[in-house]
C-alpha cells in the first residue's frame, strides 16, 4: 500500500492532537484514502523538553529537516504566533507541499496571502481548525457557498470568555475571580488578552469573512471589545430579563457589497441558539440564500477537538474536496434597514430617565444596588444620540434573530 508522509510543526495540545489522531485513527484513514498516513517528522523548539514520541518519527529543531523529507505530502503546523510560521508554511507551498494550519493569529494576516500562493503552486489549505476547534464551520461554509450565498454570521468564537461569562452569572463571581478560575482550569493562559479583549474573536472572524465572502473587512473598521467591564451584577440584572451575555463576533454584508465586522458583548434572548451556548463551547449560526439559519454547536478547543479538526481538514484536501472560494457578490434589494431594536440600559438609580423613556417603548425595569437596569425597544439612532448625550448611561443591543425563513414585509422581502 502506498503512503501519504505528513510532518507536523509544533508538539503541544494541538500537535499532540493530530499525531494521536493520525495513530488512533489510521484504520479509518485507510479505508478512506487508500493508503497509509505516515508522521515522518515533528518540529519542535526546545529539544530539552521530554515527550513521548514513537522513535519512527524524527524530532528536530530545525525546519530545513522538514523540507528534506522525501515525498512530503502535507505539513500540519501548530506553532503560536505569525512567525516563523508564515515563512515555514511560504516555503512549504512553494515545495509542491499542501498545508493545514490551526494559528489563527498568521492565518487571519496571511491567510490571503498563502491561499493566492498554493493556487499559484496547485496545493491546498486546510485551516478548519483556526476557527470554533472541533465545530466544521469553515468546511460547512465551504460547502454552502457552492450555492448559497452568506449575508450574515454570528459566532461565540472564544471558549475563555464564554466560560468567564457563565461563571460570573451561575456563581455571582467578580470578573477577577472567574478569570482566576479559568487559569486554573486551564482555559486561559497566564497572559489572557487575547481572550478577555476579543483579539482571539476578531482573528476567527476574519478568517470566517475571508471563508464566506472572499475576503476581510479593514481591519481598523472592526470595533472590538472585550468583556473585562463587565459585573455580576450586569449579568444577573441581564437574566431577570430572560436574556444573557455572550461574547459574540458578527459579520454582515450589506447591498453595496460592504462587509461590516465587530466583536463585543452582546445580549441574547433565551430564544436564541447561543442562550444556553455554556461554559468553554463555540457556536456559529449564518444565513445562507438558500439554507436560512444554520447554526452550529461544540468545542471550540482542546487537543481531541482541535487534533479532529486538523486531520478531517487533512482528508478533505487530499480527497481534492476544496475548491477556491471566489469573492461573491450580493444584490441591492437586499439591503436592509436594521435602525429598530431591542436594548438593556444601565442608569444610575438617582438619574432622571423619564424625559427620555418616551424616545423608547419600556417593556421592563428592575433596580440593582445603585443602578437600575431599564429594557427598552426602539430606534438605533436614538439610542446613539441618548448615549452621546447622557454620559452616565450604558447600552447593551440585544443579537439580532436571524430568521429561520424570509419573511415577506410590504411587499419587499426582509432578510
Ligand atoms: N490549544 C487549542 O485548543 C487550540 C485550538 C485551536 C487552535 N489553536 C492554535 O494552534 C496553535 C498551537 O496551539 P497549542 O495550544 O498547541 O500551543 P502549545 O501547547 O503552546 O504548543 C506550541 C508548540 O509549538 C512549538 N513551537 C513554538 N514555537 C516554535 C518554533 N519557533 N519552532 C518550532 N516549534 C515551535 C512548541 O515547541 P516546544 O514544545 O519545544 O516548546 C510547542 O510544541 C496556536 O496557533 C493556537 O492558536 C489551539
Amino acid at each position: 500500500m502506498s503512503v501519504i508522509n505528513v510532518a507536523i510543526l509544533g508538539f503541544g495540545t494541538v500537535g499532540q492532537g493530530v499525531c494521536e489522531a493520525i495513530e488512533t485513527h489510521q484504520d479509518r484513514l485507510k479505508e478512506a484514502l487508500g493508503k497509509e498516513v505516515k508522521v515522518r517528522a515533528i518540529l519542535i523548539k526546545d529539544p530539552t523538553k521530554k515527550r513521548e514520541i514513537n522513535p519512527s518519527i524524527k524530532v528536530t529543531t530545525e525546519f530545513k529537516d522538514i523540507l528534506e523529507i522525501p515525498d512530503l505530502h502535507v505539513i500540519f503546523e501548530a506553532i503560536v504566533g505569525e512567525e516563523p510560521c508564515y515563512t515555514y508554511l511560504s516555503e512549504a507551498i512553494e515545495k509542491g507541499i499542501h498545508i493545514v494550519t490551526a494559528n489563527k493569529a498568521m492565518f487571519a494576516k496571511y491567510g490571503p496571502d498563502l491561499l493566492e500562493k498554493a493556487l499559484n503552486h496547485g496545493v491546498s489549505v486546510g485551516f478548519e481548525a483556526t476557527t470554533a476547534g472541533g465545530i466544521p464551520v469553515i468546511g460547512t461554509i465551504r460547502q454552502l457557498i457552492k450555492v448559497n450565498e452568506i449575508r450574515s454570521i454570528q459566532g461565540i468564537l472564544n471558549g475563555t470568555s464564554n466560560f468567564i461569562l457563565s461563571q460570573m452569572r451561575k456563581q455571582g463571581l467578580s470578573f477577577e475571580a472567574a478569570l482566576k478560575q479559568s487559569q486554573e482550569k486551564g482555559y486561559a493562559e497566564a497572559d489572557p488578552t487575547s481572550d478577555i479583549e476579543g483579539y482571539d474573536a476578531f482573528y476567527k472572524l476574519l478568517i470566517l469573512s475571508q471563508t464566506a465572502f472572499g475576503r476581510q473587512p479593514e481591519w481598523k473598521d472592526v470595533r472590538r471589545k472585550g468583556i473585562t467591564h463587565l459585573t455580576a451584577e450586569w449579568l444577573q440584572a441581564a437574566e431577570s430579563f430572560r436574556l444573557r451575555f455572550k461574547h459574540v463576533g458578527s459579520l454582515e454584508r450589506d447591498g453595496f457589497n460592504r462587509i461590516k465586522g465587530e466583536v463585543k458583548p452582546i445580549l441574547v434572548h433565551d430564544t436564541h441558539p447561543f442562550y444556553g451556548v455554556e461554559d468553554v463551547e463555540n457556536a456559529v449560526s449564518l444565513k445562507g440564500s438558500l439554507v436560512g439559519r444554520v447554526t452550529l454547536l461544540g468545542p471550540g478547543a482542546g487537543k481531541r477537538p482541535t487534533g479532529s479538526a486538523m486531520v478531517e481538514d487533512f482528508l478533505s484536501l487530499i480527497q481534492g474536496k476544496y475548491t477556491d472560494s471566489p469573492e461573491s457578490t450580493v444584490h441591492n434589494e437586499e439591503i436592509r434597514e436594521g435602525s429598530s431594536g431591542q436594548w438593556v440600559l444601565r442608569v444610575r438609580a438617582n438619574e432622571e430617565y423619564q424625559s427620555w423613556i418616551t424616545l423608547f417603548t419600556l417593556k421592563d425595569r428592575i433596580q440593582l444596588g445603585s443602578h437600575l437596569y431599564v429594557f427598552v425597544e426602539g430606534k438605533k439612532e436614538d439610542i446613539e444620540a441618548l448615549l452621546q448625550s447622557q454620559e452616565q448611561i450604558q447600552a447593551v443591543s440585544i443579537l439580532d434573530e436571524i430568521p429561520l425563513e424570509n419573511e415577506v414585509k410590504e411587499g419587499v422581502a426582509v432578510y
